[in-house]
């Protein structure tokens, strides 16, 4: 192969390699937060400089290839000096200035530089993330909604395997370790929506154990957090207009099966704690850890046979008939 193809290629799979990085909902070169613009600019560094670096060396391998060619031995003379100088100073001038400036991002990053306002406590399931709202007693599920503006602080946890909360638009990885709370913080200023994903092997449905952070703006956060504080009400005590015969049988349904056992619906007497809290199951996008969109095909699948989807999820199967699963998810989507 030619120094020319040798060089195409290479770009080629450069481009191949970082295509496969950029424009997706993970990606770690599209970063939107204090933490991930550090981290990038440390990712960009290494990767120029490491750049810069080869390319020099396969020059100068290609002028030492050309040469050796033509026989020319007058020019290894300065040969000792070149060894010097590419071999040992401009490493150690390269490796001394790329620590420094990784040392000052270390500082740009420092997970214990938290902010004073919100705070979150994120647990690790298996295989799905529980987030708690301490100050306002709210309790959700592998969604986390954060204000714009503010360095929000997140108190990660396990009460199983390690998992690993991995953000790579806001921030890097933070292990999530049994015994101990792990503190981390994310900042961002752009509103939007930033996929996460669990990066430590944690059982069957690892790979499945996704979340979603939804950045807004300060006033539609605290909207948010007003409508996530309200506990749910028993159909009945609803008024006469606003009863609706299938979601009060749906309501019967839940609260006379298993569902009851694992999931909390804040103001009713369902109050399980294995299995993420349905208060709100309505407001969230997804269902099962991010694994599908929260839709009323979905949910009645998820319902029935939760195993099809996620294979090894804690949710056992339901026996439930046509009738019953219509009036459940008729009460499920009032849970808003
Ligand atoms: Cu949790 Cu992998």
């Amino acid at each position: 192969m030619t120094p020319r193809l040798l060089a195409g290629a290479g770009a080629a799979g450069c481009a191949v390699v970082l295509a496969g990085c950029a424009g997706r909902p993970q990606s770690a070169l599209e970063g939107a937060g204090t933490r991930s613009a550090a981290i990038n600019d440390n990712t960009w560094l290494m990767i120029i400089v490491g750049g810069v670096v080869w390319a020099l060396v396969v020059a100068a391998l290609i002028v030492a290839l050309f040469r050796r060619r033509r026989g020319d031995d007058e020019h290894s003379r300065g040969g000792g000096l070149a060894v010097v100088i590419g071999g040992l100073v401009l490493p150690a001038v390269i490796i001394v200035l790329i620590t420094a400036h990784a040392i000052t991002i270390l500082d740009r990053i420092d997970p214990r530089a938290g902010g004073d306002g919100t705070v979150i406590e994120v647990t690790g399931k298996q295989w799905w993330w529980e987030v708690r709202y301490p100050d306002d007693e709210v309790v959700t599920a592998n969604e986390i909604h954060i204000p714009t503006g503010e360095r929000v602080t997140l108190k990660l946890d396990t009460d199983n395997v390690i998992h690993s909360f991995w953000l790579p638009a806001l921030t890097g990885k933070m292990d999530l370790i049994p015994g101990r709370t792990n503190e981390t913080w994310i900042e961002t200023d752009e509103p939007g929506t930033y996929w996460g994903q669990c990066a430590e092997y944690c059982g069957l449905q690892h790979a499945r154990m996704r979340f979603v952070v939804v950045a807004h703006e300060p006033a539609e956060y605290a909207s948010w957090l007003a409508a996530q504080r309200r506990t749910a009400e028993a159909p009945s005590e609803l008024s006469a207009t606003t009863q609706d015969p299938l979601v009060a049988d749906g309501y019967e349904v839940f609260m006379s099966s298993s569902c009851v056992y694992c999931h909390t619906i804040a103001g009713t007497d369902a109050q399980g704690v294995v299995g993420p809290d349905l208060t709100h199951l309505a407001s969230r996008e997804t269902i099962a850890a991010g694994t599908l969109p929260n839709t009323r095909g979905n949910l009645a699948g998820w319902i029935l046979d939760p195993q099809s989807t996620k294979p090894g999820a804690r949710m056992p199967a339901t026996d439930l008939s046509g009738d019953e699963v219509q009036a459940l998810l008729a009460y499920l989507e009032t849970l808003r």
